[in-house]
C-alpha cells in the first residue's frame, strides 16, 4: 500500500488531520492500534475551545455539535466562598462549548467514512519506520498478516503512550508530575451550575462540569495514588459539597454515578515535534495538566497548522511550511501550558505547599478579581488564541473602498477573500472530483455525494442543477468549477457559453470577435 500522509492514531489529532488533509486532495490513510467501537466510547474531554468549534465547522463535524453542544459565555473561578465570573463573551467576543469527545470521535468518523477517507483499525504493533530517509512508512500487523505502508510522510497521532515520541530521537523533554490526580464522575444528575466552577478549597481542588443538561462532570484532585476504588459515591458526593463552599453544595443533585475513573495531572513537552518525515501531533508531543482543558485543543490546533504545512508542500513544493511546523506547533504549546499550570497552582492545594505560598495564592485570586486586564488574558486563552493570530491584517478604510470597487463590476463576481471563505467546502468538492473514485461515487447519487460536505443548501442546488453563475455568486473559483464541467464531459467554451446565455458556437464567434463589448459593463454604480 502507498500513500501520501501515514498517520498513527485515529484520536482527535489523527481524525482532524485526515479529513483535513483528504478535503485538500492529499491522499492519507490513518492507521488505529484499537477497534472503532473503543475509539468512540473513550469518554475524555468535554471542553471546546473556539479554534476547535471553528475547524470542526469547517470540516462539516458540527450538525450535531450545533443542536446538542452547550455554549458557554463565562467561567467561575472560586475561591473559598467567594466566587468569580469571568466573563469571556464581554472580554474576548469568544465562547467555549461542552460537547464530548465520544460526540467529537462519532462526527469525526462518520464524516471519514462518507468521504471515503481510508481508516484501518485493530492495527498491532504499529512502527514509523525509516523516518530520517526520504522512503519511510509504517508497519503493523492486521489480522495476524504483516503490513506495510509507503508514504511521503508521517503524522504521530498516537497520544501519549504511542510509539511515535519515541522515534524522535533525544528530544528535550520538559516534564513535571504534581504530587496529585483527580477522581471523575459522570452523574445522572443535572450539573450544579449552569457554567463550569472551577473551585480552590482548603480540602483540595474541586471542578463542576457537565456533559449535557441532565449529565453532571465532576472532578475531585486527590491523592496521586489513588485508585477509582478509593472514591465510593457517597465518599465523592459528600467531598464535592463540602468544597464546591455551601452556596453551590445546597443546590447539588445527587444521582447514579455512570463512570468513574482517574486522570494524572502532569505536564510533558517534546522538542523539537518533528523528526525528518515524522510530525508529532496532539498528546503525542505533549501532555498539559488537566486545568484549563487544553489536551484535544491543542491536539485539533496542532493538527491545523501541520495540514496547512503539509497541504502548501502539495500545492506549491514548498517544505518551508513544514520546517516551521514544530516552532509554530510549540509556540502554542507552550501558550497553554502556562495557562493550564498556572490554573493548576493556583487552585490545587499542593503537598508540601507552605503558608506563604498558600496566602499568596489567595492574593493572585483576589488580584483576577480586582483586574479586568488579568481576567481578559486569562479569558483569551481560555477561549483558545485563533490559529491567524497576527497574520490577518485588519482592512483599512482604503482597502473597504477598493474592496466596493470590486463589487461594482456589471456581471462580474470578484472572488475576494470573503468568496474564497464562502466558498470554501464548494470548491474543495470540485476539487474531490479530480479521483476517479470520488466521480464514480458522485455519479452513483449526486445528493447523497454532495450531501457528504458541508456545503449550504443553496451551494448544493446550484451544483445540482449546474447552474455555474449561481455557483460562482456562492463562493465557486471558476478554476475549481472547471473540475466539476469536465466531470460532466464538458469544455471550458460549453460552459462559459452556459455561463452567458449563448450556444458554444455563438460564445465562440463572440469571442472570436474581439469579446463582449466594454459598453455598459464597467460600473452598476455608474450605470456605464
Ligand atoms: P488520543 O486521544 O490519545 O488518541 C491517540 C490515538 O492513537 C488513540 O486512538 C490510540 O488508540 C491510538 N494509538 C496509540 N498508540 C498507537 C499505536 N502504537 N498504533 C496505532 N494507534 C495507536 N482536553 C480538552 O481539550 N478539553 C477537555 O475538556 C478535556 N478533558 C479531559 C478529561 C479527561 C478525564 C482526560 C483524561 C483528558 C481530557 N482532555 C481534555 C485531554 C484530551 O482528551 C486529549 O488531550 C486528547 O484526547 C488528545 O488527542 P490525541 O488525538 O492527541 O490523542
Ligand atoms: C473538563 C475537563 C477539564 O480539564 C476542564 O478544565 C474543564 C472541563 C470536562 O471534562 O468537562
Amino acid at each position: 500500500m502507498r500513500t501520501q500522509v501515514a498517520i498513527i492514531g485515529a484520536g482527535p489529532a489523527g481524525m482532524c488531520l485526515a479529513l483535513l488533509l483528504s478535503e485538500a486532495g492529499v491522499d492519507v490513510a490513518v492507521v488505529e492500534r484499537r477497534a472503532r467501537d473503543h475509539v468512540i466510547s473513550r469518554g475524555r474531554a468535554g471542553l471546546l475551545d473556539q479554534v476547535t468549534v471553528g475547524l470542526l465547522a469547517r470540516l462539516g463535524a458540527d450538525r450535531r455539535l450545533r443542536s446538542g453542544g452547550l455554549v458557554h459565555a463565562g467561567v467561575a473561578l472560586q475561591f473559598g466562598e467567594d466566587r468569580l465570573r469571568v466573563d469571556l463573551k464581554a472580554l474576548t467576543g469568544g465562547e467555549v462549548v461542552i460537547y464530548s469527545q465520544r460526540d467529537v470521535m462519532g462526527d469525526l468518523l462518520e464524516i471519514a467514512e462518507a468521504r471515503g477517507v481510508r481508516v484501518v483499525f485493530d492495527a498491532l504493533d504499529a512502527q514509523p519506520e525509516e523516518v530520517g530517509g526520504d522512503r519511510p512508512a509504517v508497519t503493523w500487523r492486521g489480522d495476524g498478516v504483516g503490513c506495510r505502508l509507503d508514504c511521503d510522510f508521517i503524522a504521530g497521532c498516537d497520544g501519549s503512550q504511542g510509539v511515535s515520541r519515541a522515534s524522535v530521537p533525544q528530544p528535550a523533554s520538559f516534564e513535571r508530575a504534581y504530587d496529585c490526580a483527580w477522581v471523575g464522575i459522570l452523574a445522572d444528575a443535572p450539573s450544579v451550575h449552569a457554567e463550569l466552577i472551577y473551585a480552590s478549597h482548603d480540602r483540595g481542588f474541586a471542578l463542576a462540569s457537565m456533559r449535557s443538561r441532565s449529565r453532571g462532570r465532576y472532578y475531585l484532585q486527590c491523592g496521586s495514588q489513588d485508585r477509582a476504588e478509593d472514591w465510593p459515591d457517597d465518599r465523592f458526593w459528600a467531598e464535592l459539597a463540602a468544597r464546591l463552599g455551601e452556596e453551590a453544595a445546597a443546590g447539588l443533585v445527587r444521582g447514579p454515578v455512570l463512570e468513574k475513573s482517574i486522570t494524572a495531572v502532569r505536564a510533558c513537552v517534546i522538542e523539537p515535534m518533528r523528526h525528518g518525515r515524522l510530525f508529532l501531533v496532539g498528546d503525542a508531543a505533549h501532555i498539559t495538566p488537566p486545568t484549563g482543558a487544553r489536551g484535544l485543543n491543542l491536539a485539533v490546533s496542532d493538527a491545523a497548522l501541520l495540514s496547512r504545512s503539509l497541504i502548501a508542500y502539495y500545492r506549491e513544493g514548498s517544505a518551508e511550511d513544514l520546517d516551521t511546523y514544530s516552532a509554530r506547533a510549540l509556540d502554542r504549546v507552550w501558550a497553554a501550558m502556562r495557562l493550564s499550570t498556572w490554573m493548576t497552582e493556583l487552585t490545587h492545594v499542593l503537598p508540601g505547599t507552605d503558608p506563604l505560598e498558600q496566602r499568596l495564592r489567595r492574593a493572585e485570586f483576589d488580584h483576577l478579581r480586582h483586574s479586568t486586564a488579568a481576567q481578559a488574558a486569562l479569558a483569551q486563552m481560555y477561549v483558545g488564541a485563533p490559529l491567524d493570530e497576527g497574520a490577518a491584517p485588519v482592512a483599512s478604510a482604503a482597502t473597504r473602498a477598493d474592496e466596493a470597487d470590486l463589487h461594482d463590476i456589471p456581471g462580474t463576481t470578484v472572488f475576494t477573500g470573503a468568496q474564497a471563505r464562502k466558498g470554501y467546502h464548494l470548491n474543495q468538492f470540485c476539487l474531490s472530483l479530480m479521483k476517479p473514485e470520488n466521480r464514480t461515487r458522485f455519479r452513483a447519487d449526486e445528493r447523497a455525494y454532495v450531501d457528504a460536505w458541508a456545503m449550504s443548501e443553496a451551494q448544493k442546488r446550484a451544483i445540482l442543477a449546474r447552474d455555474f453563475n449561481a455557483a460562482i455568486t456562492e463562493g465557486a473559483n471558476i478554476y475549481f468549477l472547471a473540475k466539476l464541467f469536465a466531470a460532466d464531459g464538458q469544455s471550458f467554451q460549453q460552459a462559459a457559453g452556459a455561463m452567458t446565455g449563448l450556444s458554444a458556437e455563438d460564445y465562440a464567434r463572440m469571442m472570436l470577435s474581439g469579446g463582449r463589448s466594454p459598453q455598459g459593463a464597467r460600473s452598476i454604480r455608474g450605470g456605464h
